[in-house]
């Protein structure tokens, strides 16, 4: 599968919106089927100097789509300017070919060498294994469980608190 990794631009919104609302994202996400394409255009504009956000872009017969986002955001105060987190999904028809790890291995590139970061952090559903696996591999450790920590589909979910150390 070729594709190409680039900073995020406004007219992504609309493909955006349109992942975080599919089935088989929406779930592991922060995603709810109601979501307006306006509020990413919104969350786009409202990126600061302090946050990294890289989509995936696919070209099929011509046209081109994204296909995935990963964000890094790093944290504003001044003791915990050294920290960041970081959000990921794939459109459900290209998962498993190597897209994800693509987009996370650009942004701890931005993080390690050019941020210099100390500690990246993420939260995962507890067993959404396919993220576990792809942090795990990438040097991410679960710090801990978060018990009720998100409402999804009908119920209050466990997950679990990650962070990857660059000492
Ligand atoms: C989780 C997600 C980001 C992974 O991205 P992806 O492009 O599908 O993953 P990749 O193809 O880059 O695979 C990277 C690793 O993920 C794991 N993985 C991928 N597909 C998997 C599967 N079907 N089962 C188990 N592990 C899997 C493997 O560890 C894989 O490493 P490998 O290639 O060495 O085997 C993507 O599936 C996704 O967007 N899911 C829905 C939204 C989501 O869960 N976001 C994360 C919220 S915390």
């Amino acid at each position: 599968m070729d594709f190409i990794i680039r900073p995020v631009k406004i007219e992504d919104a609309v493909f955006i919106n349109e992942i975080r609302r599919q089935d088989g994202v929406r779930e592991n996400i922060m995603g709810i089927t109601s979501e307006r394409v306006t509020r990413s255009e919104g969350f786009i504009t409202g990126l600061t100097d302090n946050d990294h956000m890289l989509v995936a872009e696919v070209e099929e017969e011509g046209v081109k789509r994204v296909v995935g986002v990963a964000t890094l955001s790093v944290n504003r105060s001044n003791r915990v300017r050294h920290s960041a987190s970081m959000g990921i999904m794939i459109k459900k028809e290209y998962h498993s070919m190597g897209i994800g790890r693509a987009l996370m291995t650009s942004l701890i590139d931005i993080a390690d060498n050019w941020l210099m970061l100390v500690r990246i952090e993420l939260g995962v559903f507890t067993d959404n294994e396919k993220a576990i696996n792809l942090y795990k591999s990438l040097g991410f450790e679960i710090e801990g469980t978060r018990k009720y920590a998100i409402i999804r589909n009908g119920k209050y979910d466990d997950d679990y608190l990650m962070a990857r150390y660059n000492i």
